[in-house]
């Protein structure tokens, strides 16, 4: 089983780059760019790793992304990433950044974005796999600095697919960022709104009001029948993350995670990493644990990786060829 999952083809829909960020690459570019953190050793930032919920990790997540400086940290990092990906077998991602983690520093968001996506690059002409970039806006902060981030963004207006909502939920919700929203999708932009990740299922109705592709984490959908019913039925992606879940306690143990549940509801789920670095683990150890805890088929694995596909942003063709790829290890699974 283990060999299998590994194989299967797998799709990212819901990745913080920030996220990848392990205490080893923390340490280096804390040293390179002359930046303090709290740490003496990488066992003890693994150690400060103990979440008791969204925002006790947020505060550690903002502190260790402070050391990202210049475009070849921003390279580095996202490098790094896609290698993760190679391993577990990751054939097209959608990559989130969060522009005011660093303009907020001084730090200038086309080098951010210079970084990425020359990571991007090379991981489509070395290691085949695709990827998109998505630019969350932080919900903590006001609408209005997350309007002029949205201006600041329009001169890369082609390297970016999406625009999302991270950060702290509850109190912030979709609906204070309904201007900007209106604004993006003006812009041409795909939108996409962390919502039921910590809030209730208010926030996932608001973003759907809002009119995003895919609502990112939404597993407190289940509270709400009328509002599972209609993710069924419209099929709206819900970009799911286990383990990430569970280190933010949104679920007591792996068993009464409601991934499953959904997926057999008919709802358009897939699995995802977040903050991988943060949470304990890649695309490889999100589908382990869900396999471990839950007795499901080869054709449930599956459904979870062509779900993924079709939320994807790719375009037609694209998605075909790469339906092709899962279809092909369904068939060598049964042969
Ligand atoms: N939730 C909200 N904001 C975030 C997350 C998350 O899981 N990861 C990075 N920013
Ligand atoms: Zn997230």
């Amino acid at each position: 089983m283990d060999t299998l999952l590994k194989q299967l083809p797998k799709i990212e829909l819901h990745l913080h780059i920030e996220g990848t960020l392990e205490p080893e690459m923390m340490f280096a570019l804390s040293q390179k760019n002359n930046i303090p953190i709290p740490y003496k050793s990488v066992e003890e930032v693994r150690k400060a790793y103990d979440f008791h919920n969204l925002q006790s990790f947020l505060d550690l997540y903002y502190a260790g992304a402070s050391v990202l400086v210049d475009r070849e940290d921003f390279f580095s990092l996202t490098w790094a990433y896609f290698l993760k990906c190679k391993e577990d077998n990751v054939i097209h991602t959608e990559i989130f950044f969060d522009p005011q983690t660093h303009s907020s520093r001084g730090i200038d968001v086309g080098e951010v974005i210079e970084g990425i996506t020359l990571a991007m690059k090379k991981a489509k002409e070395e290691l085949g796999i695709s990827s998109y970039l998505i630019a969350c806006i932080l919900r903590h902060l006001s609408e209005e600095e997350g309007i002029a981030t949205l201006q600041s963004l329009l001169p890369f207006r082609n390297k970016i697919i999406a625009i999302g909502l991270d950060s702290s939920e509850v109190g912030n919700p979709p609906s204070k960022f309904k201007r900007l929203f209106e604004l993006a999708k003006k812009e041409g932009f795909y939108i996409v709104a962390h919502a039921g990740e910590e809030g209730d299922s208010s926030y996932i109705w608001e973003a759907l009001e809002l009119g995003v592709n895919r609502i990112d984490h939404g597993v407190h959908c289940s509270e709400d029948s009328k509002l599972v019913q209609y993710l069924k039925d419209k099929q709206i992606p819900l970009t799911v993350c286990p383990l990430s879940n569970l280190k933010l306690k949104v679920f007591k143990t792996p068993k009464e995670h409601n991934l499953v549940w959904l997926l057999r509801e008919g709802l358009c789920v897939g699995i995802n990493s977040d903050d991988p670095s943060y949470f304990g683990g890649y695309m490889g150890e999100n589908f382990e644990m869900i396999a471990k805890n839950f007795d499901l088929s080869i054709d449930e694995i599956v459904k979870l990786s062509i779900n993924a596909l079709n939320s994807s942003f790719l375009p037609q063709n694209e998605k075909k060829t790469l339906m092709s790829k899962i279809e092909n290890f369904k068939n060598v699974t049964k042969s």
